[in-house]
């Protein structure tokens, strides 16, 4: 059973500066909302209430988000702001743990900073940058398999052939629609090259054997200990499988995606959808080809 999720947030965002400079990507608000905010509640909804944040330099406002602020409370108290709840809300979503990666050194590196955390038990992990909307949380989409699988469960997510080289791809035994048993990953292959067009998409359950694959991972590319490098290493001595998930995914660690990820929630957002199509609509109509 899986009882606890590990969010690295740690890495230094430099495909967003200078917004990324003083303040952590992974804060960056889609509508009203930090991204973090988004994966720590997918984690909550799947049923995990044990999470563990990878942070690092720079990142102390994503520690201050989850946790109180008694002077803005007690305004919003005074003023009978409805946002009072939501407030004293996100200090209670989940039992929240916070350590330092010491050094940017890649995300498996920061992975093994969960190794006391989790101890011998298997844990899901949630990039802190990526949101994923789907009727069923897919970590919940994962956990489910794991409860058949008992192994490794990569998300993957069908990518358009002419874009594999730029994701880590997959490539396994067809075993249903929506899995395969992996037998390689490769880290953006050219299209020649790539085993499928099935990329990484930001959501895994891993079991403990991973630990002990990154111990046998050398530093691999930008001299970044690689989670990739790793799981073909877990290969060697355990079954992996991919799930295909139902939902979409929102890398908001890119300017263009995050643009589109604010337009795509605004145009669902309860109070903004009508006003913003309508917006818009006009702008778009001044625009010529
Ligand atoms: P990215 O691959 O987007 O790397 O990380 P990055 O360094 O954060 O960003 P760029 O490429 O410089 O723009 C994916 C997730 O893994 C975390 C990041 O915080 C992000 O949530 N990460 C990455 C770490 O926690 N530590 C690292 O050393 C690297």
């Amino acid at each position: 059973m899986i009882r606890k999720a590990v969010i690295p947030a740690a890495g230094l965002g430099t495909r967003f500066l200078p917004a990324t400079k003083a303040q952590p990507k992974e804060m960056l608000p889609i509508i009203d909302t930090p991204t973090i905010q988004y994966v720590v509640q997918e984690a909550v909804n799947s049923g995990i209430e044990d999470i563990l944040i990878i942070t690092g330099k720079g990142k102390r406002a994503i520690e201050d988000h989850f946790d109180r602020n008694f002077e803005l409370e007690e305004r919003l108290l005074q003023k009978e702001d409805e946002m009072y709840n939501e407030i004293m809300k996100l200090s209670d979503m989940a039992n929240l743990y916070f350590i330092r990666q010491k050094e940017m050194a890649g995300l498996g590196d920061a992975i093994m900073y969960a190794r006391q955390h989790t101890g011998d038990e298997p844990f899901a992990v949630l990039l802190g940058d990526t949101i994923i909307d789907s009727v069923m949380p897919v970590t919940q989409q994962l956990m489910d398999m794991y409860n058949q699988y008992q192994s490794s469960i990569i998300a993957v997510e069908t990518v358009p052939a002419d874009k594999v080289n730029r994701y880590g791809i997959v490539g396994g035994k067809r075993i249903s629609d929506s899995i395969l048993q992996l037998d390689q990953f490769v880290e953006k292959p050219t299209i020649e090259a790539a085993p499928s067009d099935l990329a990484i998409a930001g959501r895994y359950i891993l079991t403990p054997g991973i630990f002990r694959a990154l111990d046998e991972t050398p530093k691999g590319k930008n001299n970044e200990l690689q989670l990739t490098d790793a799981l073909t290493n877990l290969l060697k001595r355990e079954k992996v499988f991919s799930h295909t998930f139902e939902g979409k995914r929102y890398d908001i660690g890119n300017k263009l995606d995050f643009l589109k990820t604010n337009v795509e929630f605004a145009l669902k957002h309860t109070e903004f959808a009508t006003p913003f199509l309508s917006f818009l609509k006009e702008i778009v109509a001044t625009y010529k080809d």
